[in-house]
């Protein structure tokens, strides 16, 4: 990881001797929004977030990413889920599975995903991330409560039991390559917000910890927003 040349240098942007990233372009003025967050929030009733879910494939980030998502919007706080699959068909589909292309889907995700934070959104992303690195650079993006990563840990043996999509019997086989937990590397977050054990947990008790956390954090209010629902 230490000595790759990062993908936005050579396709994207420059980067300093301090590995900042700065746009290639030049003659670029930022332009302040008209509406802020803050009056988002107070007019939504609700903050936005970015719950960052990540962990090996099969370990359930897209199944509990979804889960919340209605829970949430039952209380009608105003969220969408980014998952990695789907973003893969359009946004990232010029990306691949090597370390580089990787760390380029994840840059591209924390900047959309910094844009659902400025638009008042709670945004879920449901990728596997496996770099630390990459991970810590999206949490860099935006302020400290804003970024809460949620580490879906069922273990390797548990997604491959599962198999849901059949991709683990074929990186096995040595159909597909670089896949995680198989033929490429999976760093487990150190200090995750919420480490959540989706191997063994029932699916509403993983909701349920994710919304309550939202509710400690005063993100969400601990009732409905809309009172007849
Ligand atoms: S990430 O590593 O760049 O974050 P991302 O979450 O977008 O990956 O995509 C992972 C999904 O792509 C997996 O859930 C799986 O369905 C599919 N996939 C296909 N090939 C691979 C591979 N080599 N490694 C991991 N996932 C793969």
């Amino acid at each position: 990881m230490e000595n790759r040349i990062p993908i936005n240098h050579l396709i994207m942007g420059t980067t300093s001797k301090e590995g900042e990233q700065h746009p290639k372009a030049t003659n670029i003025v930022w332009h302040q929004s008209s509406i802020d967050r803050s009056a988002l929030s107070v007019q939504r009733r609700h903050r936005s977030a970015i719950l960052w879910f990540t962990g090996l494939s099969g370990s359930g980030k897209s199944t509990l990413a979804n889960a919340v998502n209605s829970a949430l919007f039952e209380r009608g706080v105003t969220a969408y889920v980014l998952d990695g699959d789907n973003i893969r068909h359009g946004l990232c589909q010029d990306l691949g599975f090597s370390d580089l292309d990787r760390e380029e889907n994840i840059r591209r995700i924390g900047e959309v995903a910094k844009l659902f934070l400025d638009a008042g959104v709670i945004v879920l992303t449901a990728f596997v991330s496996p770099f630390r690195k990459d991970r810590d650079k999206a949490r860099a993006l935006v302020s400290e409560g804003d970024f809460l990563e949620i580490f879906c840990s069922a273990e390797l043996n548990i997604c491959e039991t599962r198999d849901t999509k059949g991709l683990y019997a074929k990186a096995r086989a040595g159909e597909i390559t670089d896949f995680t937990g198989i033929s490429s590397p999976y760093e487990k977050p150190n200090s995750p917000e919420l480490k959540i054990d989706t191997g063994a947990k029932e699916l509403q008790a993983c909701v349920d910890v994710i919304t309550n956390k939202l509710i400690e954090l005063q993100i969400i209010p601990k009732d409905k927003l809309n009172g007849n629902q």
